[in-house]
């Protein structure tokens, strides 16, 4: 597997964030989605509090069926309720879990926290095993971090 510069990933997603684009979530996507070797969906759901429900916004990679996700469902309403990173390296593993095509074999979600609440997260998924380490959450949280304000 290609090893990944992420403080370089991370100047160009700044840079875009600096840039204030409009589009800015989906570039981040496409971004994320080609320079990292192991990330083959990049989605965010974002939180809708009075559906209780997450709901898919801008993504990159193959459609998927599960635009709408009740917290507490799947990993990603699992990590809507705790507002903390999850982490699964073999997605066979896990009961609760939503699949969203055979391919995938292993999952991050990311919370984007805004004043202290879970507000939306960043899903990657992989097509790789176990491809995740310690480097990918702290990349992925401090690029949460700085688009906490876009939601
Ligand atoms: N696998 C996720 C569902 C979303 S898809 O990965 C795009 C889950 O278990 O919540």
């Amino acid at each position: 597997m290609k090893k990944t510069n992420f403080t370089e990933v991370y100047s160009k997603i700044a840079e875009l964030v600096r840039d204030n684009h409009e589009d800015i979530l989906i570039r981040i996507c496409e971004l994320l989605k080609q320079e990292v070797y192991h990330y083959d969906w990049v989605g965010f759901y974002v939180l809708y509090p009075e559906k209780n429900e997450l709901v898919l916004g801008s993504f990159a990679g193959k459609p998927t069926p599960h635009t709408n996700i009740a917290i507490g469902k799947g990993i990603c309403g699992q990590v809507a309720e705790s507002g903390k990173t999850m982490v699964v390296q073999d997605v066979t593993q896990v009961e609760n879990y939503i699949s969203c095509g055979l391919e995938v074999q292993s999952e991050i979600v990311v919370p984007v926290m805004k004043n202290g609440k879970f507000v939306a997260e960043l899903d990657i998924d992989s097509h790789s095993p176990a491809p995740f380490t310690v480097d990918d959450s702290l990349f992925l949280a401090k690029v949460c971090d700085l688009l906490a304000d876009s939601f």
